[in-house]
């Protein structure tokens, strides 16, 4: 080893990302990357950061003071490979004048795609109709087997309208539905007439949508935001979607709607926890499709939010801004 590489920054790299982001890293930097499939235990996350310049985390990783005073004074970056950031304290970072980065936009049409993968695997119980067949169940064709819910112009309510409840939005363009949505912010959403999409309160999309479609971040106001009393609003008939995070939803009051028959079915890429207990009620229900929080997981997507999310420790090691900054406010009073 040269003495010039003996010396290069050091960067912890919480799993193994795909190689657009981490051969970027080993270009500049000593690179630790955490090769195990699952996620370092704290212990281990506190003792492999000890000074390292940046840490580039996932959303499974719990980045807080102890992490950030565990990474010394060295540490002049934290870079986590998702658009979400809930798993990051901001204000901690913030105090310790620390950038956060994320991976907005790369991800915003991979995600809208899954959430109408789940949408429509749910509306027309696809996973139900494979365990059928694998099961040599199928011996003809029957007026009224598996019979599913209607898409095509039905009513979509989209919970947080940013960018992916927007991409969803104009999904449903194609199946003639009627959007709603919820947004946050006090006034309409400009983009809202161009995807012909009408906002709403909370109450009128529980109760008008078909399909009701969660895209909020998980913040204290979202945390449960779908409890049993928003569920007992929504149609029988209802399909719930969540591909944002877990806490989002109520997952007991969830599984009491789906057994009762409060709503039909629901399809989720998010669970809480994550991932779901093999001996979770919701997995012994028949109308619940759950996959692994795969909605950015196309190869081109995860290559791209790795790329970013690399570009983003560069940045922050080397003092410049970062591109895509959670916490803007640590440039306030620097010099960049
Ligand atoms: C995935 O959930 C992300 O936040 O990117």
């Amino acid at each position: 080893m040269s003495i010039a590489s003996r010396t290069k920054p050091k960067v912890f790299v919480a799993r193994m990302i795909p190689d657009q982001g981490l051969d970027l890293l080993q270009q500049h930097y000593d690179v630790d990357v955490w090769s195990d499939q699952l996620p370092p235990s704290r212990e281990m996350l506190l003792q492999r950061v000890q000074g390292v310049a940046g840490i580039l985390s996932l959303l499974t990783d719990r980045i807080d003071g102890d992490v950030m005073d565990a990474a010394g004074p060295s540490l002049k970056v934290i870079s986590n490979m998702a658009v979400g950031y809930d798993n990051v304290s901001v204000a901690d970072a913030t105090r310790r004048n620390l950038p956060i980065g994320n991976t907005p936009g790369v991800l915003t049409e991979t995600s809208a795609d899954f959430t109408w993968a789940l949408l429509m695997a749910a509306a027309r119980r696809v996973v139900e109709a494979d365990a059928y067949v694998r099961a040599g169940r199928w011996q003809t064709w029957e007026p009224k087997l598996l019979l599913g819910q209607e898409i095509t112009g039905t009513t979509l309510g989209i919970i947080g309208f940013g960018r992916i409840g927007k991409e969803v939005a104009k999904r449903a363009r194609g199946f003639d539905m009627r959007v709603l949505y919820l947004a946050s912010t006090p006034r309409d959403d400009p983009d809202a007439t161009r995807l012909d999409a009408h906002r709403v309160d909370l109450d009128t999309l529980l109760r008008e949508s078909d399909f009701v479609s969660v895209h909020t971040p998980l913040t204290p106001q979202t945390r449960l935001l779908i409890d049993a009393a928003a569920l007992s609003k929504m149609k029988r008939t209802a399909i719930l979607i969540n591909t944002a995070r877990g806490p989002v939803v109520d997952s007991a009051a969830l599984y009491d709607a789906l057994k009762q028959g409060i709503i039909a079915y629901a399809a989720l890429d998010v669970t809480d926890p994550e991932p779901i207990p093999t001996d979770s009620p919701l997995l012994q229900l028949p109308n619940i499709v759950i996959a692994p929080h795969i909605a950015s997981a196309s190869i081109a997507t995860r290559g791209k939010m790795a790329r970013m999310a690399a570009q983003n420790v560069i940045a922050g090691v080397t003092g410049e801004r970062l591109p895509h900054c959670v916490n803007p406010e640590v440039y306030d009073h620097a010099s960049i």
